[in-house]
């Protein structure tokens, strides 16, 4: 069920340039997260700007009920979210949406993160570690310095792999390519993905052509983040049909092969 609370601020640091990750405290929420839903903040204490931002759960540490959050500065609400310091309230609502599923029988599973992509994986990976799920990690950005995630994974002892574009850490390409070259050599019972669309379209086709299940989490604006205003939809294909969901309420997670991109 979701719920309203203020949030206070514990930690909020710039990663690399633009980057930033935000721990504040919301015991209510924290309680009730699992891996894939997400929180709406409302930026500042006022109505300017009048709508929330929604970001993925990174982590959550139930003991101390406090939630932590990984975000870009893209646009002029998440700039003014990077301006709050610790000690301050924040106003937020959740957690939203549908969450990863955790099918039952799961021994391997595969995830794939592209960029801020990785936020919701890092929490699903402590999750399926939990339940003795033997978890790999692939992460993909431009250049080691954007390999989000990759410190707080070797904290928890999850095993990942690398790409960059540019070759400076990890395998040179795309996280696709660190895909292909990774799929075969153990047998996944089950992917999770989640990054820009292209990414995930291509993680897509390469999961079907070994008809291998899995989750996607797509990112997406949001207005209302609440199945009220449809700002969000999606082309979906489900039974067959084609048809429109709300990525806030029916998503952010879909199987594999029901977005259509
Ligand atoms: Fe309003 Fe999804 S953001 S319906």
């Amino acid at each position: 069920m979701r719920k309203v609370q203020q949030a206070l601020v514990i930690r909020h640091r710039e990663i690399v340039p633009g980057y930033f990750e935000l721990e504040f405290i919301a015991p209510e929420i924290a309680r009730e997260a699992l891996p894939g839903q997400f929180v709406h903040i409302r930026v500042t204490q006022s109505l300017d700007p009048l709508l929330r931002r929604p970001f993925g759960i990174y982590n959550v540490e139930k003991k101390i009920g406090s939630i932590t959050v990984f975000y870009r500065v893209v646009g002029r609400g998440t700039r003014m979210l990077s301006d709050v310091h610790t000690a301050e309230q924040l106003d937020v609502l959740g957690p939203l949406g549908r969450p990863f599923s955790l099918p039952r029988y799961m021994r391997r599973a595969l995830l794939i993160g592209g960029g801020v992509g990785i936020a919701p994986l890092v929490y699903l990976a402590r999750v399926l570690c939990e339940h003795k799920v033997e978890v790999t990690v692939l992460l993909g950005a431009s250049t080691s310095g954007y390999l989000v995630g990759k410190d707080i994974l070797k904290r928890m002892g999850i095993d990942f792999m690398v790409s960059t574009d540019d070759g400076s850490e990890g395998m040179k390409g795309r996280v696709t390519d660190l895909l292909e070259r990774v799929i075969d050599k153990k047998q996944f019972d089950y992917i999770y993905s989640c990054g820009p669309e292209p990414m995930m379209a291509k993680v897509t086709e390469i999961a079907q052509a070994r008809g291998i299940n899995g989750e996607l989490s797509l990112e997406e604006h949001m207005a209302c983040g609440i199945g009220a205003c449809l700002g969000c939809a999606k082309k979906v294909i489900r039974n067959g049909t084609a048809a429109y969901a709300k990525v806030c309420t029916d998503g952010p997670v879909f199987k594999i092969g029901e977005v259509v991109f």
